[in-house]
Parts: structure tokens; C-alpha cells; sequence
């Protein structure tokens, strides 16, 4: 018996959400005045039922929430984004849950904090309606969890429709138009909500000639997925070219400073919103591989952001502007060139001169999302501006949604990471508190105490959803997308505990479920390292083929412009990005970091060749040479995707069979494919470097 009290379009969701499970599950919807077993109230609604008002009325104590993760610098530290305490300061997204004598309590101030908390039921399960629980409040650690499609209209000859897309077509876009049916968007928007994400952005971040006119023509097909996803409390944001004042206004010019680009941009953002009065704002890829931008007018990213922060700021938009900038027509000869140092060199200078509705979105690492690198230094060097962290969901190159490959791990790391050492705060609160934690440092001291809950930028992810009857092309790969939104939420959660939830939700029914909850938990909760073991060694990166970034290519961008290289030669392999004798790239960071890389005693193994160019007889950490440290990690990485798909042979039978058959295929490849790795590798460094396996395996 589950009443649901209040008004609005989000409250009209948690009933029809209430109707559809009570149908399915022999529940009722209980009436005004009827007993329950679930009460979900807005606190402005009235009369509440007596355990509803009843906890309403207990004395706000430390009901500030999730607040505690800007004051105590430590978002990630805390173990959940709650706090105990009585309603009070709930925001717009929050809640407080509780059991009492018997009736289970959710209450929001506002409309979406009731459809979170509803999640948080559905959540919880039976354990829902055990115990009394006392009463906790919850809010997101971020207010923006965000992803962003890399989805295109026109379908391209080599990329496919979604830009590093693994799970087919797109949701929104289908024949070079706007997808008809959007029951499927709709779909969507409910999976996201569960999960916790509350923004979207519909088109690629390269905006080619067709996309850039959703900003005018084409923005009623943008108008139709925000109406779609609208009532899951999820806001629509567009990727819009730098130049489309010349593109698609007919000006000669796209300076940001010059009048009719600003009145340009004045006019086309305010029919945006006289058409999507909720729309989230602009994200913008500006001379980055390619794309138009600012230094084309001899202006600064500030310059260039200020611009559509300008025009956007009226409507309470953002502007998310992407700091992934560098020359990506690099000489692979010129050895002064460091790609790892140019965001931190374009865009740390800028800071303080960003408005305060322009986000800088940094990529988590220096590079380009790979399967190791350290933290990108730019987080920590802007303490006057709101950044968002960006990761991405799509496996890009991490196995493409061919690979079992469970990031949330190295996501915690991300998140958890503290630039300033153990007594300052991690990224997760830098991404959450954003100034106001980092202000502090800026005022001289050590950034200990943030001091209340400011507006950091958030977290924003690339999507790995398509129109894939899985949603994401291989199924084991929807447990990334969950745990990106739950973790934007709540930074501080336990990856594994993350991934058992996942489990438990998705495979709930059935006999079988433990034993096939064992199979998936012990196939998925070391798979990252898996996947490194066998791909690119000690954080050197990439090995990849070029173009489709897909399995393995030792010397594929060894030459190219990319500024992506190993410098193996016949003595050693890294690159030195030290001060001393390299790039410099070290001095980007903050004390204790910039020394502990800068140091052969101190890096970690794991980014060694990241930071440094060793002989293959250098002796790690682990006590094992570099040399002998590829050959072991590759054997071992390809006997483990062995075994990952042995687990899952066992399993037939556990789990429905077209499914059982999808994640087989994929393990089939993935085996395939970590040979290839492993034999690629390991060859490679033998035939370099002539110091023969000491365990005799058999190098090609
Ligand atoms: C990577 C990826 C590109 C993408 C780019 C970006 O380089 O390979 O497809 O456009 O990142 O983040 O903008």
C-alpha cells in the first residue's frame, strides 16, 4: 500500500512509476487518508500521514546532507552522501528516508527528490520494509551528473553513427533525422534517473555540418527528447560548433569579442529557450583536433567561453567548455613537445577569468582516457574556476564493449585522488565544491576546510548507450553506466559493494541468482586490471591501432602526429616527462606529486613509463625488472580473460539464454583478442630489447 503526495510533473512520474509496480508486483495504491506501508510526500503537502508529520517535526540537527562534502573537503571520504538528521535543506534533489513504527517515509522539498528517493526504495528492496531505520537525509554530492552522447544524425562511413559508440545506432538520431518513436528516449531518461544522472547532452562533441543545425533549424528535434526526458528530472544540453555565427548566420567572422557574433549568439540562445525554457546550455570542443575556435581570432578560451556564458547566463544555462586542448600536429621528432602538458598550459593561466556559469570540463587524465594515467594536473590548478571532471563511460580503450572491462575502480582512484597530498581535499570534492574548496587554497594554506557547500562543475561522463537491445552492446557494460551515475551521487562509494548492487538489481529474479551473482562478481570486480595486465605496460598508454583504437598496435602512433609515443628503443622504453632531464610535465603538480613522480624511488609502478624513460632491467617497486614485469603481467592478463569467460561457460543455464549468448560472443573476442595483445607485446619488447622470459614461455 504505497500513497504518493504532492503536485507537479515529477510527482505525476513517482505515481505512475508507484501504479505500474503495484500493478506488477500485487501492491496497492493507497488513497488520502488510507493506511500505507510506503508513504512518498513532498513536505508542502497536506495533511501528511502521521509518520510522515511526525518526521517532519523532529528538530533539524545536522541536517545539511551531502553539504558535508565542499566543508570537509573529503566528498569521497564520507561513505555515503547522506548525513543523519531531521528534514531540513533538502534542496531540489533530495530527500530524507526512514522507517518508523512500521511505515517506510520518503520526503522531498521538491518534486525530483521524491523520484531519487523512490530509487532509493526500489534500491533497497525488501530491506526496505524490515527494520525501523532512522531517519537520513540525501542529497548529490554534485548538482550536475551529466553524460554526454557523442551521438551524430548522419551516419559516418568509418566511425558509425555514435563517435566511439559500441552499442549501435543512436537513441535520438535515426536515417539523418530525429528518431520518430521516442519511447525509447523515454526509456532512457528512467534509467538514467535510477541511476541518478539529471543532465544529457544529445550530439557529438565534433558538431559536423548536419548537427550544428540543431541549434536552429533542427532545434524542435531537441525540444522533443528534452519533453521526453523532462519528466525523469533530466535537463538537455547541445554541443554547438564554435563557428556558427559563420556557418549557419552568414557572418564573416566568429570572434568572441566582436558585436555581431555576441548578437548573434544573443538571438539564437534566446529562441533556444523561448522553445526549451529548461535547456542546460552548451557544451563546446573549441580548437581541439580540428574544431574551430578562439585562437583562430587571437583570443583565449576565456574569451571564448565568456562569450556563450554571456548569452546563456540570462536563462540560468552553462556553458561546459571543453579544456581537452592541444596540437595534434605534433612532429614525432620534436621531443620539447608534450602533449600530457597542454591543457594545464593552455587553460591554467585563465584562471579567474572564466564567468562563473562557464565550466571547464578536464578530461580525468593529461592524455585521452586511458586505461592508466595519473590525474590530470589541471584540476588542481584552477581554484577560481568551476570544473567538471570528465570520464569516459564508453570503453573507448578499454575493449570497446567487446571486454569485460568494470571501470568504476579506476574512477574511485580519480575520484579519490588528493593533488595536495593526505591532508587536502580529493577530486571528488574539488569537482563538487569546486571554488569554495579550492578558493581556500588560493588564500594562502593548505586547502583543508572548504567551508559549506559551493558549486563545484560536477562530473560528466561520455555515454556508452545506443539503440542496442542491451543498451550497451555487451550487457556486462550497463553495470558502467550505473555506477558512473551512482558515483557522481555519491562519490565516496565502494566500487565492489557498487558492482553487487548492480548485480542484485539487474539479475534479481530467478533461482539461480546467488550462484550467478558469484559468476559475475568474480568475472567483472578485477577486469580493469585485467585489461591492463594484458594491453599497454605501466602506464605508457595507447598501442593501439590507430583510427579505431582497437586492440593492439605497439608502434601504430609511434610516428604520427599525435603526440601519443612509448620511445622503446633497444636499451629502454617511457617517456621522461620529468624536470630534470625531460618535459617538464611533473612540475604541474602540486607538492607531495610533483616530487614523488619527479622521483625513479617514488613513482608508482603503474604510471613508471608514464612518467619515465627506463632501461627494460630497471627493477620496479615489485622487486621485478621492467623487461620481466611486461612479459608476466601479459601471460598472466591473457590466462585471466580465460578464465572470465570459463566462469561464464559455467553459468549457462543461470541466465536467460540470448543474453548467456551475447556476453559468450563478446568472451570469445575478448580471449582472441588479449592473445593478440599478449603475444604482440611481448614480442615487441623481445625482439627490442633480446632479454629472453626467465620463465622460458614461448615469445613469438
Ligand atoms: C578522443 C577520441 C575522439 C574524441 C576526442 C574528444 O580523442 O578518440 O573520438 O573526439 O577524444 O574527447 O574530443
Amino acid at each position: 500500500r504505497t500513497l504518493v503526495l504532492g503536485d507537479g510533473p515529477l510527482v505525476e512520474t513517482v505515481r505512475a512509476e508507484v501504479a505500474q509496480a503495484c500493478a506488477r508486483y500485487d501492491g496497492t495504491v493507497a488513497a488520502p487518508g488510507d493506511e500505507a506501508d510506503l508513504v512518498l510526500a513532498l513536505t508542502t503537502a497536506t495533511p501528511l500521514p502521521p509518520a510522515a508529520q511526525a518526521l517532519l517535526d523532529e528538530p533539524a540537527d545536522a541536517a545539511s546532507g551531502a553539504a558535508t562534502g565542499a566543508a570537509s573537503g573529503t566528498a569521497s571520504g564520507a561513505a555515503s552522501g547522506a548525513a543523519s538528521g531531521a528534514v531540513g535543506g533538502l534542496g531540489d534533489e533530495g530527500y530524507v528516508l526512514a522507517r518508523l513504527g512500521g511505515v517506510t517515509v520518503v520526503l522531498a522539498d521538491a518534486p525530483a527528490g521524491l523520484l531519487y528517493g523512490l530509487f532509493h526504495v526500489v534500491r533497497l528492496g525488501e530491506q526496505a520494509f524490515g527494520a525501523d531505520r532512522p531517519a537520513r537525509a540525501h542529497r548529490p554530492a554534485m548538482r550536475r551528473r551529466m553524460l554526454d552522447h557523442w551521438d551524430n544524425i548522419d551516419v559516418h562511413p568509418v566511425m558509425g553513427q555514435v563517435e566511439r559508440g559500441y552499442s549501435g545506432g543512436s537513441i535520438f538520431w535515426r536515417d539523418g533525422a530525429a528518431a520518430g518513436d521516442l519511447t525509447r528516449v523515454r526509456a532512457y531518461a528512467r534509467l538514467l534517473a535510477a541511476t541518478g544522472v539529471n543532465a544529457i547532452s544529445v550530439n557529438n562533441v565534433n558538431v559536423h555540418a548536419t548537427e550544428a543545425h540543431l541549434l536552429t533549424d533542427r532545434l524542435g528535434d531537441v525540444a522533443a527528447i528534452a519533453d521526453a526526458v523532462r519528466p525523469y528530472g533530466i535537463r538537455v544540453h547541445l554541443s554547438v560548433n564554435f563557428a556558427s555565427p559563420i556557418a549557419l548566420g552568414g557572418l564573416a567572422t566568429a570572434d568572441p569579442l566582436d558585436e555581431d557574433v555576441r548578437a548573434w549568439w544573443a538571438a539564437t540562445t534566446e529562441r533556444v529557450y523561448a522553445t526549451i525554457p529548461d535547456f542546460g546550455g552548451y557544451v563546446v570542443k573549441a580548437d581541439s583536433e580540428g574544431q574551430p575556435g578562439p585562437f583562430a581570432y587571437g583570443r583565449t578560451h576565456a574569451d571564448g567561453a565568456n562569450l556563450l556564458a554571456g548569452v546563456l547566463a540570462p536563462y540560468g544555462g552553462v556553458v561546459h567548455w571543453r579544456a581537452f586542448v592541444y596540437n595534434h600536429r605534433q612532429d614525432w621528432r620534436d621531443r620539447s613537445t608534450d602533449r600530457a602538458r597542454a591543457a594545464f598550459d593552455h587553460f591554467a593561466p585563465l584562471d579567474g577569468q572564466f564567468h562563473d556559469n562557464a565550466i571547464v570540463q578536464v578530461k580525468h587524465g593529461p592524455l585521452d582516457f586511458q586505461t592508466r594515467e595519473p590525474v590530470s594536473p589541471v584540476i588542481a590548478a584552477m581554484p577560481a574556476t568551476r570544473l567538471a571532471v570528465e570520464l569516459q563511460v564508453t570503453q573507448e580503450y578499454t575493449g570497446q564493449q567487446r571486454h569485460v572491462c568494470y571501470l568504476a575502480p579506476m574512477w574511485r582512484e580519480v575520484l579519490g585522488f588528493r593533488p595536495w597530498g593526505q591532508d587536502g581535499p580529493d577530486v571528488a570534492a574539488l569537482a563538487t565544491g569546486g571554488q569554495a574548496v579550492s578558493r581556500s587554497l588560493a588564500d594562502g594554506g593548505r586547502p583543508a576546510d572548504g567551508g559549506g557547500l559551493a558549486d563545484g562543475g560536477g562530473l560528466v561522463a561520455v555515454s556508452n548507450v545506443g539503440d542496442d537491445r542491451y543498451w550497451t552492446g555487451h550487457p556486462l557494460a550497463q553495470a558502467n553506466l550505473y555506477a558512473f551515475g551512482r558515483l557522481a551521487w555519491v562519490p565516496g562509494l565502494d566500487p565492489t559493494a557498487l558492482l553487487d548492487e548492480w548485480i542484485g538489481l539487474t539479475f534479481a529474479a530467478g533461482p539461480d541468482r546467488e550462484a550467478l551473482g558469484r559468476t559475475l562478481h568474480e568475472m567483472m570486480d578485477g577486469s580493469w586490471r585485467t585489461y591492463e595486465r594484458y594491453t599497454a605496460p605501466l602506464g605508457v598508454g595507447f598501442m593501439v591501432r590507430p583510427g579505431h583504437h582497437y586492440g593492439p598496435d605497439v608502434d601504430g602512433y609511434e610516428y604520427t602526429p599525435w603526440g601519443t609515443y612509448h620511445f622503446a628503443d633497444r636499451d629502454g622504453v617511457g617517456v621522461d616527462r620529468t624536470r630534470a632531464t625531460g618535459t617538464g610535465y611533473t612540475g604541474q603538480y602540486p607538492q607531495p606529486w610533483s616530487e614523488v613522480y619527479e622521483s625513479l624511488d617514488t613513482c608508482p609502478d603503474e604510471l613508471l613509463l608514464f612518467f619515465h624513460h627506463v632501461p627494460y632491467g630497471h627493477v620496479l617497486q615489485s622487486g621485478s625488472t621492467v623487461i620481466q614485469h611486461i612479459y608476466d603481467t601479459h601471460f598472466a592478463g591473457a590466462e585471466q580473460a580465460a578464465q572470465t569467460r570459463l566462469r561464464w561457460e559455467k553459468a549457462e543455464g543461470l541466465v536467460d539464454p540470448a543474453l548467456w549468448a551475447r556476453v559468450k560472443e563478446r568472451l570469445d573476442e575478448q580471449v582472441r583478442s588479449a592473445e593478440e595483445w599478449r603475444d604482440q607485446v611481448n614480442a615487441y619488447f623481445f625482439r627490442k630489447s633480446g632479454v629472453p622470459d626467465a620463465h622460458g614461455r614461448r615469445i613469438h
